[in-house]
C-alpha cells in the first residue's frame, strides 16, 4: 500500500501532489471517524461469523479498534498530511496498534463505498436527535411567550398592511407550527434512514458470505438496504436532510423578519435583551437585532447547500461516483449552522420584551375593524357584497375626516348607511373582534389556549 492511501498496488508511482490535494477529504470527513470505527467492530464480527477471522483475531481487532477509538475521542489520533480520507487514516492508526497482518484483515469484504454510505446515514441519525432537541427548545420559547402574553392583542397583517386584530400569542404560535412540521419531517426521514448499506461493498455485494442484516442491527439500523447498487450510490436521504435544514432556515428567517420589524423604533412592539443583541461601532445608541439578521441571512446559505447538492446528484450514473464525496460539506455545514442559529433564536425569543400597550393601540389602527362591521351587517341579513361596500364607504368617510370607525357618531353612521345602527359599535372594539373569531384555529383567547395545549401535546412526543 502506498503511504496514506488504500490502493497503491497497481500504481507504479504515487499520486501527483495536486491530484492528492483534490482527492483528500480528511479535512471534513474525519468527523465521521468514531462512526467508522463502530462500523469496523460490526464488520469484524461479520467476518468472524463468516469464518474469516479466528476468535483471537476478532478479539484482537476489536481491542485495537477500541484503543483507536479512545485515541480519537481524546484528540490524540488525528489525520496526517498523507492520509487520503478518514478510512485511510484509521487503517494507518489500526496498523500502528496491531501491525499490518491483523489490521490488514479488516478491509476484506467491504469498500469505502458502502462504508461512507453507511456512515453518512449514522451521522444523520445522530444529528437528527440534536436538531430535534434544538427545535423543541425554540418551540418551547415561542410557547412560553405565548403563555405569558395570552390575551394581548396586536395588529394582524396581510400584504404587510394592517388587516385585523389578532392575539400576539396566536401570531407567535403561527411560527411554532412550521417548526413542528420540521420535527415531523425529521421523523419521517428517520424511518428512511433506518436501512444500512454495509455489506453492499463496492456495488454488488460481497463474495465472502457476510451477513448485512446482522451488521445493520449491530449498528442500530432496523434492516440492511434491499439493493446494494442503490445503497452505495443514492444520496437522496442526504439531500432530504439538507432540504429539511433549508426549510428550517426559511422558517427561522420568517420569524427573524418579524422580530426585526417589531424592534424597529417606528414600530416599537418588542425590545431585545442585551445578551441577544449587538451595538454599533460608530453609533452609540444602536441596539441591533443581529441574531435575527444572521438567521435570516443564513437561510440563503442553507438553500445554497441544498441546490448545490441536488445539482451534484443530477444525472450521476449508477453506481458509486466520486462526485458523491461532495455530499458531505453541504450537509455538515447546514447542520453546523443550524446548531448555532437555533439556540441563538431560542435565547432571543425567550428574552424578548413586548410593549403590549403599544401593540393594543396599533391593533385597532388602519380601520382593522372594517371586516367586523361587514360581518355585523351580514348577521343582520345584508348580502356580504353590499355589507363590504357599506363598510368600505364607512372607511372612506372616516379617512376623509381623520377619525376611526369607532369614532363615528350615530348620525354619521346613519349618513353612511341607514343599515348602520348604533348597535354596530358593539363589534367595533379590538377585544370584541378577537373574541368573535372563535372557530377552531381562530384568534379568540379560548381557541388560542386550545391550540397552545394541542401544540404542547404534539411537541411532548418529540422530547428526548
Ligand atoms: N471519500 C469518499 C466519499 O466521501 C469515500 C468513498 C471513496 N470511494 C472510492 N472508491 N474512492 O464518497
Amino acid at each position: 500500500m502506498t503511504d496514506g492511501v488504500l490502493w497503491g498496488g497497481r500504481f507504479a508511482s504515487g499520486p501527483a501532489e495536486v491530484m492528492f490535494a483534490l482527492s483528500k477529504s480528511t479535512q471534513f470527513d474525519f468527523r465521521l471517524a468514531l462512526l467508522d470505527l463502530r462500523g469496523s467492530v460490526a464488520h469484524a464480527n461479520a467476518l468472524h461469523a463468516a469464518g474469516l477471522l479466528t476468535d483471537a483475531e476478532r478479539q484482537g481487532l476489536v481491542a485495537g479498534i477500541d484503543q483507536l477509538s479512545e485515541q480519537v475521542r481524546a484528540g490524540q489520533f488525528l489525520p496526517e498530511e498523507r492520509d487520503e480520507d478518514v478510512h485511510a487514516a484509521l487503517e494507518r492508526g489500526l496498523t500502528d496498534i496491531l501491525g499490518a497482518d491483523l489490521a490488514g484483515r479488516l478491509r476484506a469484504g467491504r469498500s469505502r463505498n458502502d462504508q461512507i454510505a453507511t456512515l453518512i446515514r449514522m451521522y444523520l441519525r445522530e444529528e437528527s436527535d440534536r436538531l430535534r432537541t434544538d427545535l423543541v427548545a425554540l418551540i418551547d420559547a415561542l410557547a412560553g411567550q405565548a403563555t405569558t402574553c395570552m390575551g394581548a392583542p396586536m395588529p394582524g397583517r396581510t400584504h404587510m398592511q394592517q388587516a385585523q386584530p389578532i392575539l400576539l400569542s396566536h401570531h407567535l404560535l403561527a411560527h411554532a407550527w412550521p417548526l413542528v412540521r420540521d420535527l415531523e419531517r425529521l421523523d419521517a426521514l428517520g424511518g428512511r434512514l433506518a436501512q444500512s448499506p454495509y455489506g453492499s461493498a463496492a456495488l454488488g455485494g460481497t463474495t465472502l458470505g457476510l451477513d448485512p442484516q446482522s451488521v445493520a442491527e449491530e449498528l442500530g439500523f432496523s434492516t440492511s438496504v434491499p439493493n446494494s447498487i442503490d445503497g452505495t450510490s443514492s444520496r437522496d436521504l442526504v439531500v432530504e436532510a439538507t432540504y429539511i435544514a433549508a426549510q428550517i432556515g426559511v422558517d427561522l428567517s420568517r420569524l427573524a423578519e418579524d422580530v426585526i420589524f417589531w424592534c424597529a423604533q417606528e414600530v416599537g412592539f418588542a425590545r431585545l435583551d442585551d445578551a441577544w443583541s449587538t451595538g454599533s461601532s460608530i453609533m452609540p445608541q444602536k441596539k441591533n437585532p443581529d441574531v435575527a439578521e444572521l438567521a435570516r441571512g443564513k437561510a440563503g446559505r442553507l438553500i445554497g447547500n441544498l441546490t448545490g447538492l441536488l445539482s451534484t446528484c443530477k444525472g450521476l450514473p449508477l453506481a458509486y461516483d466520486r462526485d458523491l464525496q461532495e455530499d458531505k460539506e453541504p450537509i455538515f455545514d447546514s447542520l453546523d449552522q443550524l446548531h448555532m442559529i437555533l439556540p441563538a433564536m431560542t435565547g432571543m425569543v425567550a428574552t424578548l420584551v413586548f410593549d403590549r400597550d403599544r401593540m393594543r393601540i396599533q391593533a385597532s389602527a388602519g380601520f382593522s375593524l372594517a371586516t367586523d362591521m361587514a360581518d355585523w351587517l351580514v348577521r343582520r341579513h345584508v348580502p356580504f357584497a353590499r355589507a363590504h361596500d357599506i363598510a368600505g364607504e364607512a372607511v372612506r368617510y372616516c379617512e376623509a375626516r381623520g377619525i376611526g370607525l369607532e369614532d363615528l357618531t350615530d348620525e354619521q353612521l346613519a349618513e353612511v348607511s341607514a343599515e348602520l345602527t348604533p348597535d354596530v359599535r358593539q363589534v367595533l372594539t379590538v377585544d370584541g373582534a378577537i373574541e368573535a373569531r372563535d372557530g377552531v384555529g381562530g384568534t379568540s383567547t379560548a381557541r388560542v389556549r386550545e391550540q397552545l395545549e394541542r401544540l404542547m401535546g404534539v411537541v411532548d412526543g418529540y422530547r428526548g
